[in-house]
């Protein structure tokens, strides 16, 4: 089989290092790795060499807060998430060759290294600048310890490195409206020093390297956030922060000071190639360093989400050229974001689907999650995921489709020839159209892969096992057995080589799957050169053991998973409930007139079902008052009872009632009413302050 699309030998693939500081859900499976994950194991199986790194994030801001949120130290924090990340992936079969760790010692020596390497040459330029500082938390604002409205899309929660709807990376000074979220108050400005990457000089090479060198090999998404980046004009970006966690800046003067998070963490690509070169006898230069004659160069891929487009297409690239011994990424495959329910993922507001709980809802079905996600990944745009179209997708195309088609063929083969390959003999036409369809299809599905056309290739894939299941089923053999033994016997070898073709072609996107095909079909012709071959199984081959390779997601199932997301829905809004409103000033409330009141009269207001028309004794006159506490009060119960109302709401007209004023009641967070009285008997009109 001709490879022409991937013409290196060598591959560095990376997937971003995810922040160690909670745990993955769907939308990033979508983004960075299964996408990465297909990739590694096509280049595998076509033999090429692949290192698949990866690794936790653990430092930054989103590491620090998160602790404080929790009340622990950041340790703790990475050591919680790196290992429940770490078994997820393993879990769904992402195949990396090391899932390292940006705490660790190597990868600290090999940023500073980094780091010094630029200092040394003379490229960063060093400034000392007014930078925003929260005097009450006594600390510098960068990152994500600030928020404010971006300059840019006028986003209001942009972060003082990036805005992540618009991509735009910023410095906290571009913010409108700064606010520390340590606080919650505006920062004041202190001078300090900081060490900065002058993306301004690289400019003019990032133009001919990217714009010039990579317009038709860059995916359209990523190219076009490159473009508009590149015609804004970039701006020197500092490297360090005033941080206590993080890589120290390796410099006398800048004690205390750490590393910018994303100086460090791409750097992570490499020290964990490094680590798993120690490991395993490898030399990491050979997937990092321009080799002396170029065409040994490894190709460098990063597979990421949108947010990091910037840092991995200007950014890291700008730091890897300044160094000058490194290779530069070939292509960065960018994906956009994947929804849920017709809503943004969100980690905060807990609308997701967390992989360490469908692993434990749904337990052996990580193929099933792989295939629907993989079907509808967001390549060119943002997609969804909806619970009805995963019990749809699995429903109808793995079980009713591959499943059944790879159900039926052996469990006839088993039936009739005791398992054993039968001969093909008087092909006919249908016989040779499928046999040519088997030759096409891993081609086709190579083009679509090593395009990064991954729904593609999986759609092509899901033809292979449509075109079996329709074979057989317009071949009937279960009707030919008792007249034409002979005919079923090649209907069955054709039947057989399709599913020893998939077997060889699920195996990028379905791991397990094709593991267990493989064991049914006593296989282990597992390389990509295989595919396509109308002989992988040879007469008088014997078959191993039937298994169920799917079954169907019951509408329980669905349903269960759907009120879990509801359920997150109401608490999410029951503790925004619990947040307190912003500050008002000492003038604003001493415009509030509440007094002591005493009902008077009670009575259920006509056609209504909350509403009850009161009578009240302010001290100052009677008045009516129209309050919507009927649902929890009989009048009868309610007259001679102290309340506090607020007398100079201005008049409201309801159901024909002028309401003069509202009587002001507790609410529980499950929606309880009860009145605010005083604990003893006050008179009428006593203020209320
Ligand atoms: O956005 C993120 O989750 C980052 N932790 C990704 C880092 S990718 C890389 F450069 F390390
Ligand atoms: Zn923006």
């Amino acid at each position: 089989m001709s490879n022409i699309a991937l013409p290196f030998r060598r591959y560095t693939i990376t997937s971003a290092l995810p922040y160690a500081n909670g745990p993955l859900h769907i939308g990033h499976l979508a983004g960075a790795y299964i996408p990465g994950d297909i990739f590694v194991r096509f280049l595998r199986l076509n033999d090429k060499d692949v290192v698949y790194v990866c690794g936790s994030d653990e430092h930054g801001a989103a590491i620090t807060i998160k602790a404080k949120k929790e009340k622990t130290t950041p340790k703790a924090i990475i050591d919680k998430y790196h290992s429940q990340i770490k078994e997820s992936f393993e879990q769904f079969g992402i195949s990396f060759d090391i899932y390292h760790r940006t705490s660790e010692k190597i990868h600290h020596e090999l940023s500073q290294e980094f780091f010094l390497n630029l200092y040394e040459k003379g490229e960063f330029i060093e400034q000392l600048s007014e930078q925003y500082y929260d005097e009450e938390f006594h600390q510098f604002l960068a990152d994500r310890y600030i928020v404010g409205t971006c300059p840019n899309c006028k986003n209001e929660g942009a972060y003082g490195d990036q805005c992540e709807k618009c991509g735009t990376s910023l410095n906290p000074t571009d913010l409108i409206n700064p606010i520390s979220t340590l606080s919650g108050k505006p920062p004041v400005l202190r001078e300090t020093k900081h060490w900065y990457l002058p993306l301004d000089k690289y400019q003019p090479w990032l133009e001919k390297w990217l714009l010039e060198g990579k317009k038709d090999t860059l995916k359209p998404n990523v190219y076009g956030q490159c473009r508009s980046w590149l015609k804004s004009g970039l701006q020197p970006r500092s490297m360090t922060r005033d941080l206590d966690w993080g890589v120290d800046v390796p410099l006398d003067e800048a004690v205390g000071k750490k590393l910018y998070v994303w100086l460090d963490a791409p750097i992570g690509y490499i020290s964990a190639t490094k680590q798993w070169a120690l490991d395993t006898g490898n030399d990491w230069e050979l997937y990092w360093k321009k080799q002396p004659d170029v065409a040994d160069d490894a190709c460098l891929i990063h597979f990421i989400g949108k947010d990091n487009i910037v840092f991995h297409c200007i950014t890291f690239p700008s730091i890897l050229h300044a160094h000058g011994e490194y290779i530069l990424p070939e292509n960065v495959p960018a994906n956009e974001f994947l929804n849920l329910e017709g809503d943004k993922l969100s980690t905060s507001r807990n609308h997701a689907v967390w992989l360490h709980e469908y692993l434990d809802e749904f337990p052996g079905k990580q193929d099933e999650l792989r295939y629907v996600l993989t079907s509808i990944l967001p390549e060119t745009s943002d997609s969804e995921f909806t619970w009805k179209d995963f019990q749809a997708r699995v429903n109808n195309e793995l079980v009713a489709i591959f499943g059944n088609f790879i159900n039926r063929v052996l469990v006839l083969s088993h039936n009739y020839f005791d398992g054993k390959v039968m001969p093909a003999a008087n092909l006919t036409d249908t016989d040779r159209f499928i046999f040519s369809e088997l030759e096409r299809y891993p081609k086709d599905i190579a083009g679509s892969i090593s395009q990064y056309r991954f729904r593609e290739a999986l759609a092509q894939f899901m033809n292979v096992a449509r075109l079996g299941n329709k074979y057989l089923a317009d071949a009937e053999p279960w009707k030919l057995i008792k007249t034409d033994e002979e005919r079923v016997k090649t209907i069955l070898n054709v039947s057989l080589q399709i599913a020893a073709n998939l077997a060889v072609m699920a195996q990028p996107f379905l791991p397990h799957t094709a593991e267990r095909l493989f064991s049914m079909l006593n296989l282990d012709a597992r390389d990509w050169e295989n595919a396509g071959r109308e002989t992988l199984l040879p007469e008088g081959h014997q078959l191993g053991e039937v298994q169920l390779l799917f079954e169907k997601i019951t509408d329980e199932q669905v349903d269960a998973q759907l009120a879990k997301l509801s359920k997150a829905k109401e608490a999410n809004e029951k503790a925004a409930k619990a947040i307190a409103k912003g500050n008002i000033s000492f003038e604003d409330f001493i415009k509030l007139d509440i007094r002591v009141g005493k009902i008077l009269t009670a009575e259920k207001v006509a056609k209504t079902k909350k509403l009850l028309k009161l009578t009240i004794d302010t001290g100052i006159d009677r008045r009516t008052v129209v309050s919507g506490i009927a649902a929890f009060f009989n009048p009868e119960e309610i007259v001679g009872r102290q309340v506090s109302i607020l007398i100079n709401l201005e008049p409201r007209e309801i159901k024909g009632i002028v309401s003069q004023g509202m009587i002001l009641m507790a609410e529980d967070a499950d929606g309880r009413l009860d009145f605010v009285s005083p604990g003893s008997e006050v008179s009428p009109g006593s203020e209320i302050r």
